[in-house]
């Protein structure tokens, strides 16, 4: 049972809006160089919340999601924008699918804790990152495991990263590593850090 395929009828909503955009806003310096020539992957892009300050100044967007309810919300969101489309594809069970294709900058929010295996995707991810690029990763920092309702059921497989972890993969796959803690979510009245991770070569 994929628990995003309900999720997507309310996905978007102010809390998601309202993260997506403090995610977007800790991502800009960092996209800003590329702009115009700006060929953007979203992994994980779910309606497309993240990318959308970015999709009419890039060249090419693709968001790539394994959930089709998801996918149908971005193809609408985008619907005017030749350059933008979408890729429904579990790219832990088809690594293989972005073979031939190059990317400037690859982000990812809130879907690294989902992967079984997610530094074997952020090797699939690196493989498609042009020499100069960047993969931001924007992510929970470690938590106690409270983030989510019922993490069994909502396809949950880590309690976010430490900043050990994310140096780890990134000694593993030769990159390099910029690491920060860019935001805060107050959910079950506690609160919780997100980090933006960017890795490049
Ligand atoms: C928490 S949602 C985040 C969506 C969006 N990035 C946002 O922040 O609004 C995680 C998304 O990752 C997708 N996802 C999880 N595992 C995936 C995989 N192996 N391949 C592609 N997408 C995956 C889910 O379908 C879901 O849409």
């Amino acid at each position: 049972m994929n628990h995003f395929k309900d999720a997507a009828k309310t996905w978007d909503n102010d809390r998601t809006r309202q993260r997506n955009r403090a995610f977007a806003n800790a991502l800009a310096p960092i996209i800003a160089p590329f702009q115009q020539n700006l060929r953007l992957l979203d992994f994980g892009c779910g309606t497309g919340l993240l990318s959308e300050p970015f999709a009419a100044d890039a060249r090419e967007l693709l968001g790539i999601d394994s959930t089709k309810e998801m996918l149908d919300q971005f193809d609408q969101r985008y619907e005017n924008l030749d350059h933008a489309r979408s890729f429904c594809v579990n790219l832990e069970e088809q690594p293989q699918a972005l073979k031939g294709k190059e990317f400037d900058i690859v982000i990812s929010a809130m879907a690294f804790h989902h992967l079984k295996n997610p530094l074997a995707v952020l090797d699939v991810l690196k493989s498609a990152l042009s020499p100069s690029g960047k993969i931001c990763i924007l992510d929970l920092d470690q938590e106690d495991g409270s983030f989510h309702a019922d993490p069994k059921a909502m396809g949950v497989h880590h309690f976010g990263f430490s900043v050990e972890t994310l140096n780890s993969w990134a000694r593993e796959l030769a990159l390099k590593l910029d690491h920060q803690l860019v935001h805060l979510i107050e959910k079950n009245e506690r609160t919780y850090n997100v980090f933006l991770a960017v890795f490049s070569q």
